[in-house]
């Protein structure tokens, strides 16, 4: 039998993400260093593994309620209002989900019918497109330019706003790209979001990695606030990415379809990641700035370096990713990702595996030491001197 005809079109469509794809020919060979992955190297802080390991001493082990602990979701509502000055009811408003991942699909689902647009940045990372497909949605891309900044403008959401057009899923501060939105920023796209009434997805998984500016979050805006549903998890900011927690912030309308989406498909988030992510929302905040300060670090050195080397890097403004562009080479993303790999051993993402707009630039992960990035980059440097001789 043709197995692969039994398939609904929507699995037959979705590609495996290109991040995979070019890992799984690193694995192949011995000796790699990969700056691919966007996973921070540090442990999960202390205080977390703690309450977790306590909680299930104590026998915390069955589901939770749907939304997840009211205590934690208590914690989350502080900590919006806290860092960010928006305040979501705990009760109607929060809902804990197994990773940002989780929000995101429930999100898309709660929201898409087959036929709708959505709006996604390219480049952008790359579960986006798959969860339109996945609902029957058609995906509409706004190609982002390092000329803005890899920024959302007014005049590009204008341009691909169109009567079909019910969702907008934005990312900033951005993988790949790192580029981020000020206030200022969002206060000229907020005009557009009202008259047009589109929800907005807004995917907040590196806040705390913001390092020019302060955060700022859309649903910060009261005249809007009720069309923005927030994405964030503890897998970045809190180093948990193998914990599986997130959260979805949305009006008590929105909140209640994911809801019933989160409770017949995951039931309750894992109950020992909730108890330790409640003490790190509570005590944590000292491991969260000095992860920051370290990622920064690194940020700085690999920006010099690239640009050292002969490798146009766009400063990031914030999440652990340098976006050099490679164009100079004369190589594409994916033929310099793979030469690197067979030349040096060290493994980076081409650019185009976060969309076509990510063509001529490449994506470094910096969620290493400064050891590591040390080393890869004077392999990167080795590289392209053979690249020189070769081409003279
Ligand atoms: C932009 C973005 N959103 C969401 C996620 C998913 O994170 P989580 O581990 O919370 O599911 C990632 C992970 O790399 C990401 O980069």
């Amino acid at each position: 039998m043709d197995y692969e005809k039994k398939l609904s079109t929507a699995a037959q469509t979705i590609k495996p993400s290109g991040i995979r794809k070019f890992f799984d020919l690193a694995n192949q060979m011995e000796g790699v260093i990969s700056l691919g992955v966007g996973e921070p190297d540090f442990a999960t802080p202390w205080k977390i593994r703690e309450a977790a390991i306590y909680s299930i001493e104590k026998g915390r082990t069955f589901y939770t309620a749907n939304r997840g602990l009211l205590e934690l979701r208590q914690e989350i509502s502080n900590y919006y209002y806290r860092r960010f000055g928006v305040h979501y009811d705990p009760e109607n408003e929060i809902i804990v989900t197994v990773g940002g991942s989780e929000g995101i699909d429930i999100a898309v689902r709660a929201l898409m019918n087959p036929g709708d647009e959505m709006i996604i940045l390219d480049p952008g990372y790359v579960a986006y497109e798959p969860s339109v497909i996945l609902s029957g949605g058609v995906p509409v891309r706004i190609h982002l330019e390092e000329k803005d900044e890899f920024k959302l403008t007014p005049e590009k959401l204008k341009a691909a706003i169109t009567p079909k057009t019910k969702v907008m899923l934005i990312n900033f501060p951005s993988n790949p790209t790192g580029g981020a939105m000020t206030r200022e920023d969002y206060e000229k796209l907020v005009p557009i979001i009202k008259e047009s009434g589109i929800i907005v997805i807004s995917d907040e998984i590196y806040a705390e990695l913001s390092y020019e500016e302060p955060f700022c979050t859309l649903a910060s805006f009261p005249e809007i606030r009720d069309q923005i549903i927030v994405i964030n998890g503890f897998s970045k900011a809190y180093a948990m990415t193998g914990w599986r927690l997130g959260y979805v912030l949305a009006n008590p309308v929105f909140s209640k379809a994911m809801c019933k989406i989160h409770q017949y498909i995951i039931m309750s988030a894992p109950t020992g990641a909730q108890y330790g992510a409640i003490d790190g929302l509570r005590h944590c905040d000292k491991e969260v700035e000095e992860m920051r300060a370290s990622y920064l670090s690194r940020r700085n050195f690999l920006v010099k370096t690239f640009n050292d080397m002969g490798l146009h890097t766009f400063n990031p403004m914030g999440a652990f990713y340098v976006f050099p562009c490679i164009r100079s080479t004369g190589l594409t993303s994916e033929e310099f990702c793979e030469e690197l790999l067979n030349d040096q051993k060290v493994a980076c993402v081409p650019g185009t595996a976060f969309g076509d707009a990510g063509e001529g630039f490449i994506r470094v992960s910096y969620a290493y030491s400064l050891e590591e990035l040390k080393i890869a980059t004077e392999k990167i440097k080795l590289f392209l001197d053979n690249l020189k001789n070769r081409s003279h």
